[in-house]
């Protein structure tokens, strides 16, 4: 097992994933790494969906590649790489997602992380789901399994979340798409702390 240091450094998004089946006690420790996440008051309201019925992942996927069709990749085609990244890079990155946006449904079990967010679904609510979205993220990648968190589908979110069987008061807030990756995972790109870490005042380098 890498540290964790090592594997935060090394968790890059995993988008070419190969169709092989993954154990399903993989599955339960991804799960049991996601509810050890803080949430507010330890309220836990997260619901977690395994899911591995084709049928209803390309149910799902016909929005997730509309929001693509329609407005992720037009984005991706127009804007600048991000800090930190070349526009080689950039262009792989765009290339990936599209891969992920066609062979979404193929990955062989996908994550859903749900919230009993009742009527106050937003950003707040949020706050208590993607810490336990990032373990699971952190846990797969400790078990040699690849995925990326993905919530494109919130563009439509009210879609998914009916062709996904969820009750009234429960959202969807991310999918993680989740199998054994095809490529070699890698370090992650990003902008050095200087550029992003501001002391005592905002605007002003932080000085470790
Ligand atoms: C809130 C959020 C939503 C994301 N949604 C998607 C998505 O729908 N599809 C996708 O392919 N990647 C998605 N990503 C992955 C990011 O694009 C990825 O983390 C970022 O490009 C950094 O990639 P890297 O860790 O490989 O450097 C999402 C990430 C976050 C944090």
């Amino acid at each position: 097992m890498p540290d964790l240091f090592e594997t935060m450094e090394n968790c890059r998004a995993m988008r070419r994933l190969k169709p092989d089946p993954v154990p399903d006690e993989l599955v339960a420790k991804i799960l049991q790494a996601g509810t050890c996440a803080p949430s507010g008051g330890n309220a836990q309201k997260w619901r977690f969906m395994v899911l591995k019925d084709r049928k209803v992942k390309e149910a799902v996927t016909v929005w997730y590649k509309k929001a693509y069709d329609e407005i992720i990749g037009p984005r991706y085609a127009s804007i600048a790489p991000p800090p930190g990244v070349s526009p080689e890079k950039f262009k792989r990155q765009h290339d990936a997602v599209h891969y992920l946006t066609d062979h979404f449904a193929d990955a062989p079990v996908w994550i859903v992380a749900c919230l009993e967010d009742g009527a106050s679904p937003g950003p707040s609510a949020g706050a208590s789901i993607y810490p336990a979205v990032q373990n699971m993220v952190l846990a797969c990648r400790a078990v040699g399994l690849g995925t990326t968190l993905t919530n494109r589908h919130m563009i439509y979110q009210k879609e998914v979340d009916k062709a996904l069987g969820l009750p009234d008061g429960v959202h969807s807030y991310a999918i993680l798409p989740i199998g054994y990756p095809m490529g070699r995972f890698g370090p992650v790109k990003r902008a050095p702390l200087d550029a992003v870490v501001y002391q005592d005042k905002w605007g002003v380098p932080y000085r470790a």
